[in-house]
């Protein structure tokens, strides 16, 4: 740059002060500061390992770069507006330290691979984060089901009572969505793992450089093998926000339920008093605050998928200012979801179950009726008509105001004449629960497996 105040020799006139504030990143990518440092760092050693600068301009540039992360760490460099984005700003600083190898360190290179590098380096160590927090989570959770294989309550569908689970059950359907979330980061960081620096601002370089080098150095898995794709894909942003989107709306039914067990309607379960707030009205009160709040975010980190999927929709080959924009969204994706992993965890931690609450729920609403029909079915009526004898058992005891158990074995062969004392067994919470004995069912015994091969995978 020719001065501060403008661009370069081929500007009459600086930036308008509008402009300038307009265009401006410095205020959000400083977070890439030292993903900038790491990727400046391999660039300069290529350069040098190509001969196209000096050792003593490396050894500068090592020097200079090492002392401006240890003033961004100690808080003591000086981010300017002036100079636009976290590529500039320590640019300028570099030269400012070590003199012409600071100028030399552009060679080869555009802000267009930089920053598409920069953002694939940031988001790399995220999904690291990202996969260890799902796991503590998931970690969580099998702590909780382990307690609760024989803590029976009513499965729902539609909201209504459907048939009896175990809690332990239900938490382990959690498990399941948390474990393609894995996989699914996984899978993405494998395209972010990609380098696109080489490709410069658009076409390549005419430098003789080694771009297998530079990825094997920050870890890549390889390079972006097309130089306009390079800088303009954004592809692997939209990916992860995809599958921050999904972990969050699986937390967000999951919100939704704890909200609902909370109620004293059901009162499943009670969330520790540090996950909640009272009202600064209402004495009596006590919500549940965090659950609300995760369902709530989870508006944001969807509205994030799609502020960046409308980002790209209409962009030409190949870099444009529009790019920019990539980052608030994909910073408050990675920001909103880390916090609401760690305190997901906590919280399943600080669940107090209480199992009478659930048990006597899953004795309202018939829960075990289709236990009734299987019988039947089992003593050789057709389906159809074992679901209509109990369909008429059912009306007669609601009729009473009573439970399928309560109605006399006289009273219930009425409905079929094949029925016999060992009903009662069959129509009990227990008794329904044990018999769906196969894997992926409720039975105590196939969910103590399925938490033993969880935990199996989870130390993996
Ligand atoms: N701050 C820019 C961004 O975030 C860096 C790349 C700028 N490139 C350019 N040709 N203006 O995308």
């Amino acid at each position: 740059m020719q001065d501060k105040d403008t661009w370069s020799g081929r500007f009459s006139e600086p930036v308008a002060e509008l402009v300038k504030h307009y265009t401006a990143s410095v205020g959000f990518d400083y977070k890439l500061a030292m993903f900038d440092i790491q990727g400046s760092l391999a660039h300069a050693q290529m350069l040098a390992a190509c001969d196209i600068i000096s050792t003593q301009d490396l050894n500068d540039i090592k020097r200079g770069l090492g002392q401006i992360e240890n003033e961004i760490l100690m808080g003591e460099f000086a981010w300017s507006l002036e100079l636009e984005d976290v590529h500039l700003n320590i640019e300028k600083r570099l030269t400012a330290l070590v003199g012409d190898a600071g100028k030399r360190l552009h060679t080869g290179r555009s802000r267009n691979d930089q920053v598409a590098t920069d953002v694939r380096l940031y988001l790399r160590h995220s999904i690291d984060d990202m996969l260890m927090l799902v796991k503590a989570l998931q970690g969580a959770l099998l702590d909780l089901a382990d307690q609760h294989a024989h803590t029976i309550m009513p499965g729902f569908t539609h909201l209504q009572v459907a048939q009896p689970i175990s809690f332990a059950h239900h938490l382990m359907a959690y498990f399941e969505m948390l474990k393609r979330d894995a996989e699914r980061l996984h899978d993405c960081r494998k395209r972010v793992n990609r380098l696109p620096l080489g490709a410069a601002a658009l076409a390549g370089t005419s430098y003789p450089i080694k771009r297998e080098y530079v990825a094997d150095l920050l870890g890549f898995d390889g390079v972006c093998e097309n130089s306009l794709d390079a800088v303009s894909d954004r592809d692997f942003a939209i990916e992860f926000t995809a599958c921050a989107a999904l972990i969050m709306t699986h937390l967000s039914r999951f919100s939704e339920e704890l909200i609902l067990w909370m109620n004293p309607r059901f009162g499943f379960i009670d969330i520790a008093d540090r996950f909640c707030t009272g009202s600064s009205i209402m004495p009596q009160k006590k919500n549940p605050d965090v659950p609300e709040l995760v369902r709530g975010k989870t508006g944001r980190v969807n509205g994030h998928l799609v502020a960046l999927l409308t980002l790209m929709k209409g962009q030409p080959l190949a870099y444009n200012k529009d790019n920019q924009e990539d980052k608030e969204p994909l910073f408050d994706t990675v920001e909103t979801l880390t916090r609401t992993l760690r305190i997901y965890a906590d919280m399943i931690t600080g669940i107090k179950v209480k199992p009478e609450a659930m048990r006597s729920a899953a004795l309202q609403g018939y829960a075990t009726a289709t236990d009734l029909a299987d019988y039947l079915v089992k003593k050789g009526l057709p389906f159809r008509d074992a679901h209509e004898a109990v369909a008429l058992a059912v009306r007669f005891a609601e009729q009473r105001g009573c439970d399928l158990t309560d109605i006399s074995l006289a009273d219930l062969r009425q409905f079929s004449p094949d029925i016999g004392e060992e009903v009662y067994q069959v129509l009990s919470l227990e008794g329904s629960l044990a018999s769906r004995n196969h894997i992926g069912g409720t039975a105590p015994l196939q969910v103590a497996e399925a938490i033993a091969r969880a935990r199996a995978s989870l130390s993996k």
